[in-house]
């Protein structure tokens, strides 16, 4: 099918933008959860969530210590159909019903993402509904208005195991960087650390665990970029030093292991407290004094030392902490169909041409400005 026809065929998709509510079908598969979710959006209500599946793909990674991409993607195509039909039934609607169709388009694993996309596609051209296609972090962006009404503007520390950044949501579509990191992702540190130590996949939880038994100063780890003028951050040179002081000890016993693991961790959380207190000035500056909200998205969210660190932060600066439940927290489809919903409203819809982006920053200007980490032919990262 030539893309001169598909483009022709989404003028007959054109959104209602005066439509009072709307019913959209998110998918996601960035990663390695393949998940879908359908959402009804009341303009300038609040969303009501019909249905969400999730199939997580750790038992299948787990013997690798970490997300293998050519498996994850074909764990992708195995489960993407009845994934969505199920969430489909659960919503106990029919596909007639939909006012659109939204996928995560990037960033992410680039098999993985097309998966997703592409069935998206596939029901948006044969249902004449319109595609949305999202961008996954503008999903975890928007994700804490799924569960409380969360009004724009507020500040977003976005901590996951393939991102951390810190953002001003300025509004929907609007999304300033503050900081990113540099290097590695906290989830990913945690990953690796856990895999050097021999503590499994996904590693923040089983680091978490082992940590509950430790001595958090027995070990003195790097506090990355610790008050310094900007909001960035890096992992790497911290989850050396944990992978160097391992390698230290001779036979390393669980006491040990689980006094690494807390060193480990409060560093951890003492460089994301730290910087998010920098971008807390930084997004005062723009937004002005009073209360403000922050918002934690992103796996790493659900470690308790850090959610409370960050809820000292937020007191000591005026800020309110909001942490959404931990199912939207970590990757899902519902945050995907209400960024999905939102910008159908908006009337904001897309062609089926619509690319796959592996990388894909929020803060495009930024991003190619200064791009925080990895650049080149594919692009900047963040
Ligand atoms: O958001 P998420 O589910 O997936 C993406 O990376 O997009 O985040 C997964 C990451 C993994 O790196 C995992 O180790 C980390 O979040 N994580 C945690 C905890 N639970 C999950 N890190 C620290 N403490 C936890 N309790
Ligand atoms: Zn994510």
């Amino acid at each position: 099918m030539d893309i001169a026809f598909e483009h022709s065929a989404r003028q007959d998709a054109n959104p209602d933008i005066t439509a009072h509510t709307v019913l959209v079908l998110g998918i996601e598969s960035s990663c390695d959860e393949t998940a879908a979710s359908v959402i009804r959006l009341p303009r300038g209500g609040a969303p009501e969530i019909l249905s969400s599946r999730i199939s997580s793909q750790d038992e299948l990674h787990r013997p690798y210590g970490g997300v293998v991409p050519e498996m994850a993607a074909r764990a992708h195509m195995d489960k993407i159909q009845s994934i969505i039909a199920g969430a489909v039934e659960d919503a106990g609607i029919n596909y007639t019903d939909l006012d659109g169709i939204a996928a995560t388009s990037g960033p992410g694993l680039i098999g993985g993402v097309i998966t997703g996309l592409m069935a998206a596609k596939g029901l948006a051209l044969s249902l004449d509904k319109p595609l949305i296609a999202v961008n996954h972090l503008e999903g975890h962006a928007l994700s804490a208005r799924l569960s409380a009404p969360c009004p724009f503007p507020y500040l977003l520390l976005l901590v996951s195991g393939g991102h951390t950044q810190l953002l001003s949501v300025n509004d929907l579509g609007d999304y300033s960087r503050l900081g990113s990191t540099v290097d590695d992702a906290a989830g990913e540190a945690f990953d690796k650390t856990a895999k050097i130590m021999g503590l499994g996949f996904p590693g923040g939880p089983n680091v978490e665990r082992a940590a509950k038994a430790g001595n958090a100063k027995r070990f003195k780890l790097p506090r990355p970029f610790a008050g310094t003028d900007h909001a960035d951050f890096s992992f790497a040179g911290l989850k050396t030093a944990a992978a160097r002081t391992f390698a230290s000890m001779d036979n390393p016993d669980d006491q040990d292991k689980a006094d690494l693991a807390a060193s480990f961790q409060t560093a951890v959380c003492g460089a994301l407290t730290d910087r998010t207190q920098r971008a807390m000035m930084m997004f005062r500056k723009r937004h002005g004094d009073g209360p403000q909200r922050l918002v934690v998205a992103g796996g790493v969210a659900a470690n308790v030392q850090i959610r409370a660190a960050l809820d000292t932060v937020c007191t000591e600066n005026d800020f309110v902490l909001m942490c959404p439940p931990l199912k939207f927290c970590t990757d899902n489809a519902a945050m995907i169909a209400l960024a999905g919903a939102e910008k159908l409203l908006a009337g904001e819809i897309d062609n089926l041409d619509a690319p796959a982006r592996p990388r894909w920053p929020l803060d495009e200007t930024a991003a190619r400005r200064n791009p925080a980490s990895g650049s080149g032919r594919k692009g900047p990262k963040s």
